[in-house]
């Protein structure tokens, strides 16, 4: 059985936040003293499961384990062995800081993760501490390179491109990521949760800017393979990595979207850019057991997917979420 929403789309990949909490608090995520669920709110290891387990059996083969942060939570090595043996996966993600990840990457590895994709916005230390709102980079550094070391399937580098904090950093970061053998990708901010308009007005940096500054050093060859994402990939012709753009702002890309969310909360989001969402957590909880239950509101939740989503330009905000809340 597959997921067809109401535009001929199949869903095969689930990104599902695990956590809200974080140990950093970067300025386009979230506020400097942010609010946190209470427990009792956020999806148990066994809900988490057993949310897994039904889109699996609905057919998608990829999950992406979204915060907050991740490894923040306890245990998430022996969800990620529990949710990699399940049968029809093809490929176990996880999007991190890195903070955590110099102890936990080996772990990770044996439990069946298979790709990480690792947020790195600077390499200047005090800058990674402004936008981090005190995070360590040399811990992010550590993580990186355990991560290297695990030898994972697959591991990407995030940055969210912005003027002024890291404009001139760009070809410092492609050269890091060449240096180390590792994937990039440069993502347009998008405008979620309630931030300063100001910053935003002054910070947004486009794809094509960022692309501008690469063409100064290298040449980028568009690459035919098809992400099956938001991500429009690049290669050089003397490396191996590619280089990844993400311009919710300036590419759309939601025709050809095959993916769906589920919040820390328990609630299909059925677009990243609208309200649209249904509660599987009130499922889960009146019927723990009752796998088919949770299967069918995934199923009727199809006919709730819009057609594209709509971001507004910089200085206007429409989604009030967070990213911490939907993991991106
Ligand atoms: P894969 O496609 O699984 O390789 O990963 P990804 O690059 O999409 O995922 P990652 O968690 O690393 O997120 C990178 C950025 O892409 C984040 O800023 C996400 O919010 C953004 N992103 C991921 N999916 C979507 C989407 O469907 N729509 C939009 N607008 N942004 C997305
Ligand atoms: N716009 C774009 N990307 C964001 N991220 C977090 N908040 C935003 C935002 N408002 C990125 C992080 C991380 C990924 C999960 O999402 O940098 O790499
Ligand atoms: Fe934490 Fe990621 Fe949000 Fe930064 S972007 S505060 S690391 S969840």
């Amino acid at each position: 059985m597959s997921l067809i929403d109401g535009f001929g789309r199949t869903i095969r990949y689930l990104r599902l936040s695990v956590t809200d909490r974080c140990d950093f608090r970067c300025v386009y995520c979230m506020d400097e003293d942010p609010t946190f669920l209470p427990r009792n709110e956020v999806l148990t290891l066994e809900e988490l499961h057993q949310v897994a387990r039904a889109f699996t059996e609905l057919g998608v083969e990829k999950i992406r384990l979204t915060g907050g942060e991740p490894l923040v939570k306890s245990d998430l090595s022996y969800l990620v062995e529990q949710i990699a043996s399940l049968p029809g996966l093809k490929e176990l993600c996880l999007t991190t800081n890195g903070s955590r990840l110099k102890r936990f990457a080996d772990p990770l590895k044996q439990a069946g993760l298979d790709r990480i994709n690792i947020s790195l916005d600077t390499l200047d230390p005090a800058r990674f501490r402004t936008v981090t709102r005190n995070g360590k980079l040399e811990r992010v550094l550590e993580g990186i390179d355990a991560a290297i070391a695990a030898g994972f399937r697959g591991i990407k580098l995030n940055t969210v491109a912005m003027k002024g904090n890291n404009d001139d950093e760009i070809l410092d970061l492609v050269a890091f990521a060449r240096d180390r053998g590792v994937d990039i990708s440069f993502i347009e901010e998008m405008p979620l949760g309630v931030l300063s308009d100001d910053r935003r007005a002054h910070s947004m940096l486009t794809s094509a800017e960022v692309q501008a500054i690469l063409s100064e050093r290298y040449t980028l060859i568009p690459s035919t393979e098809n992400s099956g994402g938001p991500a429009r990939y690049y290669r050089m012709p003397d490396s191996k990595i590619r280089v990844g753009f993400i311009s919710p702002h300036s590419h759309n890309f939601c025709h050809e979207c095959n993916r769906v969310r589920v919040t820390t909360t328990g609630e299909l989001l059925l677009c990243l850019g609208n309200e649209n969402a249904v509660d599987l957590k009130g499922i889960l909880r009146r019927q723990p057991n009752d796998i088919e239950a949770l299967k069918r509101a995934i199923v009727g939740a199809m006919a709730q997917r819009p057609e594209r989503h709509h971001f507004s330009n910089a200085g206007e905000t429409h989604i009030l979420r967070f990213m911490s809340h939907t993991g991106g």
